[in-house]
């Protein structure tokens, strides 16, 4: 409900800032920039944080530097990883989203691979919601999933053999016909054979992109990498002598702080915006 959850942002704005501020000890008058997101995402709720960005930076007189949500995700990564620095390839899933991005500099990234239909958390979401876990789905699959087997074969999508691009649609509604067509089929198994079958997807892909650029460090980034078994696959990569990121599971999902980093380094990168700032609702990243 897009008007629903911008009507919730103009009441929780104010509030959530202040609060913000007092937690950390901090003056408004302390205040170096202010770094709001400005796509992509829902208009409406993209359009609060940018005006009270822009009304904040005016009566303060600080810099205006607007953040692109997905470069927040990858950042998150810093504040776990102080070290970390680029060149590394990213894998990004999340609910609206799911990339594999080169990840150039602090500011600077190219899309090698994205999600032709679903992306990997809205996947999640509707397997839980059609076996009736409720929503948001992807933290009740993985809990299930660790109770079942995956010893169901599900269908995988595989394109061109140079591509990177990932299709989550067809699993899904396997899963979903599956489970209609066999009510008492057991869900345990079935969530733990659909996150087995969507991680290997996601690994064969990153794999190639590993080989293609010859960059072996990677970056797990979104909601969906707070996933028990993803983040114990991907470790695993560890032993091919691939280095492994993931963040804290309390940055994985949207946050503000992971935005707060991504506005740090295009702060000291000089990045600044006007006060003419508008929300993007289908951003891209800066190549
Ligand atoms: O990155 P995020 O917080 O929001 C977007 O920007 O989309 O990601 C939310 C998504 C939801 O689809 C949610 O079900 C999924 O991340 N998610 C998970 C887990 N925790 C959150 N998916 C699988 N396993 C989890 N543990």
């Amino acid at each position: 409900m897009p008007e629903i959850a911008s009507r919730n942002h103009i009441e929780a704005i104010s509030r959530v800032a202040k609060k913000a501020l007092e937690e950390a000890k901090i003056d408004w008058e302390e205040l170096n920039a202010i770094t709001p997101t400005y796509g992509p995402g829902l208009v409406g709720a993209l359009l609060v944080g940018v005006s009270y960005a822009k009304a904040l930076a005016f009566a303060k007189k600080i810099p205006l530097v607007g953040v692109n949500h997905i470069q927040g995700h990858i950042a998150a990564n810093y504040i776990t990883y102080p070290q970390l620095k680029p060149p590394f390839l990213c894998i990004m899933m999340s609910g609206g989203n799911t990339q594999i991005i080169q990840v150039k500099d602090y500011t600077k990234f190219k899309v090698l691979g994205k999600t032709r239909d679903d992306a990997i958390g809205e996947a999640f979401d509707k397997v839980a919601r059609v076996v009736g876990l409720g929503y948001p789905g992807g933290p009740k699959v993985d809990q299930l999933a660790q109770e079942g087997q995956p010893n169901i074969t599900l269908p995988k999508t595989h394109f061109e053999e140079d591509t990177l691009d990932f299709s989550f649609s067809g699993i899904k509604t396997a899963v979903i016909n599956l489970h209609h067509k066999m009510p008492y089929i057991n869900k345990a198994d079935l969530c733990a054979s659909f996150q087995k079958s969507v991680t290997e997807t996601l690994m064969e892909n990153l794999e190639k992109a590993v080989k293609q650029t010859r960059i072996k460090t990677i970056v797990l980034a979104g909601g969906v990498s707070s996933n028990s078994y993803i983040r114990k696959e991907f470790l695993d990569l560890e032993g091919k002598g691939i280095k492994v990121y993931m963040p804290d599971l309390k940055l994985c999902t949207d946050n503000a702080a992971m935005i707060a980093s991504a506005g740090y380094y295009n702060y000291i990168a000089g990045i600044r915006d006007n006060l003419d700032l508008n929300a993007v609702p289908n951003l891209k990243l800066n190549e």
